[in-house]
């Protein structure tokens, strides 16, 4: 879809919300709480969620974290996107939805991570369900919606949470996620150390109650380990070398060889690709131990063997 860029907001310190409309004022494809759009910026894809209410159909609000490391997406929102503008934009996409089977709910949201979790609590209101956010950042001045949560703040729904960049003097995910009561249904979004701090804490949580989604990549392995490997192309028998440093996509890019990609991080399983022969060295967040078994996600995992031949 083409959307029009109807409003930016500043919503905290680089933190942008953007409010995406039909050019012609039409309905928009209906969402679910916690889905997400994939925008067309700057040459890339890039996945952001939608924080305003899933009722509501004439509008996408998404909110945009200005990234230190940006290749482009963020920073061309911030800097040359205005309003008025067009986009593309895919129809929104959900794989981090709400349980409704769920007695209650517990809510963990790091910076931009509360994004998604702004559209839950919208539903979880308008249901009457019982639930509970953590929202964790570093300061107030880095909280988007702060005013906006005030009041869940003050009926004992939401705790706000701001560590000034020392996890130890924010949220206890251990402790908040100690004894899970039965019936209650977990989701968290953050940044790479929440996420592991809620995974771990987590563990004895039944798997089907925990829900997660990454908006950014679990920190890379340690690259030391990381070995230079051939690939194969099993359609046309061609072989590259994948050096140190750059990925399988990389490299055949680099060849003119077009890959499906998205994130490019390892956590939306766009560049999935089955491999025949080889082992992977599997670095992505989306892959189950039986998928691993057949597939692999090009964009980031490498080769455990010399040589891994991919079904391309
Ligand atoms: S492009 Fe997203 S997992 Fe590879």
């Amino acid at each position: 879809m083409q959307l029009r860029v109807r409003s930016i907001t500043y919503l905290a310190e680089d933190i942008n919300g953007y409010e995406l409309v039909d050019p012609r004022g039409r309905d928009l494809p209906r969402f679910a709480a916690g889905a997400h759009l994939d925008l067309r910026v700057a040459g890339y894809l890039r996945q952001y969620s939608l924080y305003n209410d899933p009722a509501e159909r004439r509008r996408y609000c998404i909110a945009v974290l200005r990234e230190r490391n940006s290749r482009g997406g963020s920073q061309y929102l911030h800097e040359r996107l205005r309003a008025g503008d067009r986009i593309d934009v895919s129809p929104p996409r959900s794989d981090f939805p709400l349980d409704t089977t769920a007695l209650r709910h517990l809510l963990i949201a790091g910076g931009i991570g509360i994004a998604p979790i702004m559209s839950m609590v919208a539903d979880l209101r308008r249901w009457r369900a019982e639930f509970k956010v953590h929202y964790c950042t570093r300061s107030p001045g880095k909280t988007a919606f702060h005013r906006e949560l005030q009041s869940l703040a003050a009926d004992g729904r939401l705790c706000f949470y701001h560590d000034g960049g020392d996890p130890a003097r924010g949220l206890d995910i251990a402790a908040a996620l100690r004894a899970p009561q039965l019936g209650t249904h977990l989701y968290y979004c953050g940044p790479g150390p929440m996420m592991e701090a809620s995974a771990e804490a987590a563990r004895e949580w039944p798997p089907e109650n925990v829900h997660y989604q990454y908006f950014t990549a679990a920190p890379k392995r340690i690259v030391d380990k990381d070995r230079p490997f051939r690939v194969k192309l099993a359609k046309s028998g061609r072989e590259y070398d994948i050096p140190v440093g750059e990925t399988i996509v990389e490299v055949l890019r680099r060849h003119g060889i077009a890959v499906r990609t998205s994130c490019e991080l390892g956590y939306c399983g766009s560049c999935l690709t089955r491999y025949i022969d080889g082992k992977p060295d599997h670095r992505d967040q989306v892959l189950e131990a039986n998928g691993r078994e057949r597939y692999v996600l090009i964009c980031c995992s490498r080769s455990k063997t010399p040589v891994l031949e991919l079904d391309l």
